[in-house]
């Protein structure tokens, strides 16, 4: 990335899962690391840009230079998003939960003899989708689509439905090892088309991607 390709500019990124309350102890999660995430709001800084980063529960340090609020909802995650706006770029890299249970205020207590609980799942609010539409939109909205089949058809439909203007695509089935793991094989698919890219490291994806959004940034303004 060159220095500077975004100075100026504020992106807002969201990485890591996002932990759904159950009750006081217990927590609905998912296996997302954060690596991408944080890697983008690390290569962002880095390129100059005012990095506001809204993570959910991770293992890993705060990237240097970046803004970081901690959250732990999907609710929680959104507000902070829309504390965070306006930017011109929204990275939506985070696994938020699609659901989350109505969470006891107690500690569900396991009775002799009683019938195991089961829980109603309520929708989550789609941070990506909201920040989409926004009335104080980012110039640029990007969002992730984990796949397991027919990767590039199932982010093309996400773009519509979501009403991003690019989409990173990867396949996160199994053997993969992309979920969790240190590299990424990503497909960039917006409205024009799409570009593929080979397996690389994380760090080296959200370098790539920087890349991208800076140039993407400065054609939509000489339009
Ligand atoms: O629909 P799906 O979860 O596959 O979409 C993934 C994209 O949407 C990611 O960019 C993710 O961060 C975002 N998303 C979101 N809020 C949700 C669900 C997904 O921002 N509740």
């Amino acid at each position: 990335v060159e220095p500077g390709a975004l100075a100026g500019r504020h992106v807002v990124v969201t990485s890591g899962p996002t932990h759904e309350a159950i009750d006081p102890v217990r927590y609905i999660a998912n296996r997302s690391s954060g690596k991408q995430g944080h890697a983008i709001a690390a290569a962002a800084a880095i390129a100059g840009a005012r990095v506001t980063l809204i993570c959910g529960p991770v293992m890993l340090p705060d990237p240097p230079g970046c803004d970081v609020i901690h959250v732990e909802s999907a609710r929680d995650m959104l507000a902070a998003v829309e504390q965070a706006l306006p930017a011109d770029v929204f990275v939506g890299a985070a696994a938020v939960a699609d659901w989350r249970v109505e969470a006891a205020t107690q500690k569900i207590k396991k009775e002799q003899g009683a019938e195991a609980p089961s829980f109603a799942l309520v929708e989550n609010p789609d941070i990506l989708a909201s920040v989409a539409r926004a009335q104080n939109r980012p110039r640029l909205v990007v969002g992730f689509a984990a796949e397991t089949t027919n990767v590039i058809a199932h982010a093309r439909e996400k773009l519509a439905r979501k009403g991003c203007d690019l989409i990173v695509a990867n396949d996160v089935s199994e053997g993969s090892g992309v979920f969790g793991g240190d590299e990424n094989e990503a497909h960039l698919v917006s409205p024009i088309g799409v570009e593929s890219w080979p397996r690389l490291r994380k760090e080296a994806v959200a370098e790539r991607l920087v890349a991208r959004l800076a140039e993407i940034l400065n054609e939509k303004e000489a339009a």
